[in-house]
């Protein structure tokens, strides 16, 4: 990784998330140079991540706006990961074509994925309505009461480590690129205008542009003016991962997400065998506890839908935070302050949308042209 003593940059990213490393390696690759600051980059929502790309089966009512960016975002994704490759010196990114498949429990969670079908046929989505036993066909793992489900061919995933690691491989080989792994205390404004930041260690980094992406903590940087304060709170999920035995593999091909009485569970089999189990959606602050319950709902319900996990090593719990926005859409681009921007508020979609993101932002950064696909996310929507 590089490190480099803060000197002035064109631009200072606040954050180390997926969003904050690639929109630095967008950003570098357009010519300016880059400081990213960040005590522990990649170390939190990023990390716990399941890196589901799935904008079909994730579709929400009223978020048609965003589903537009989401698929974008998914669509720009075999590039994006391609180009990485290269600029990382041949690093995996962890990007898998596997399919969604979406299962409801019991009738009611039938008539939910009924409902979310007749929603993606109405905006022309791709989406196969399966019955229980065509779904245990493609998955036999999946419990034999298992109603039905909706087959989403091209929603996929990634592996959020693995791209952390290429992207910091491709960090580390771009020479316009710092990364500065101290907390950032306080932006700094003159004149009206965003000119820099100050460290926690009282270093000082002064840069033309700035870019708050520090997640939920977005609004928590000292010296940002009202007026250019992000929206965000967090959003707490606590997720497992289960290893799945050589004797067991496949356990899945496809991600499978899955209505349980009304829950919503998710199940990603990774390529190397990994299980990722998620995920609890609470609103408790800044609370990270892993906690009985939310172990106890997630293994339940990843039960329901799949019985032979109860045979597999659980490995790992983690509990993080989504930046979630009031509308549940990021904020991209440009704030009320000039020269500081906001890219943040991704909530559900941090994965899926680090592609668009970063693309944008490095436009943005390079030109000052907000590119359309991002204009309904101006940070500034908010403001009455
Ligand atoms: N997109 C999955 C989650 O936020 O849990």
């Amino acid at each position: 990784m590089t490190m480099a003593e803060p000197a002035n940059p064109d631009v200072v990213i606040i954050g180390g998330g997926l969003v904050g490393l690639a929109t630095a390696w967008r950003t570098a690759r357009r010519g300016l140079s880059v400081t990213l600051c960040d005590p522990a980059p990649g170390a939190h929502a990023s990390f716990a991540a399941a890196g589901m790309l799935t904008p079909v089966t994730e579709l929400h009512y009223g978020e048609e706006p965003l589903l537009e960016l989401n698929l974008a975002s998914a669509r720009r994704y075999p590039e994006f990961v391609t180009e990485l490759r290269e600029a990382s010196g041949g690093a995996d990114p962890g990007y898998r074509e596997c399919g969604t498949l979406a299962v409801a429990f019991d009738p009611d969670d039938r008539a939910v994925l009924l409902e979310l079908h007749a929603f993606q046929r109405s905006l022309d989505l791709e989406a196969e309505w399966l019955t229980g036993s065509e779904a245990r066909k493609l998955e036999p793992m999946l419990a034999p009461g298992i109603r039905g489900g909706l087959l989403v061919e091209g929603d996929h995933q990634v592996d959020n480590r693995m791209l952390l690691a290429a992207l910091f491989a491709a960090l580390a080989r771009e020479p316009r690129l710092a990364i500065v792994r101290t907390k950032v205390a306080e932006l700094t404004v003159a004149g009206g205008r965003a000119t820099g930041v100050v460290l926690d260690d009282g270093g000082r980094i002064a840069a033309g542009q700035v870019v708050l992406s520090a997640g939920c903590w977005s609004g928590q940087v000292r010296g940002i003016p009202p007026e250019a304060l992000p929206p965000v709170r967090p959003v707490k999920g606590q997720i497992l991962r289960l290893a799945v035995p050589d004797v067991y593999k496949p356990l899945l091909t496809h991600t499978v997400r899955g209505v349980v009485r009304s829950n919503h569970a998710y199940l990603v089999p990774r390529a190397h065998g990994e299980l990722v189990l998620g995920a609890t959606t609470e609103e408790q602050d800044y609370d990270t506890t892993v906690t009985a319950g939310g172990v106890y709902e997630l293994l339940r319900d990843a039960r329901a839908l799949v019985p032979g996990i109860t045979e597999l090593p659980l490995v790992e719990t983690r509990a993080a935070l989504r930046p979630g926005s009031p509308d549940n859409a990021p904020l991209i681009g440009p704030t009320a302050v000039p020269g500081l921007l906001v890219a943040t508020g991704h909530y559900r979609h941090g994965v899926l949308l680090t592609p668009a993101t970063a693309d944008a932002m490095a436009e943005i950064l390079a030109t000052g042209e907000v590119p359309d696909a991002v204009k309904p996310f101006d940070p500034r929507r908010f403001r009455k």
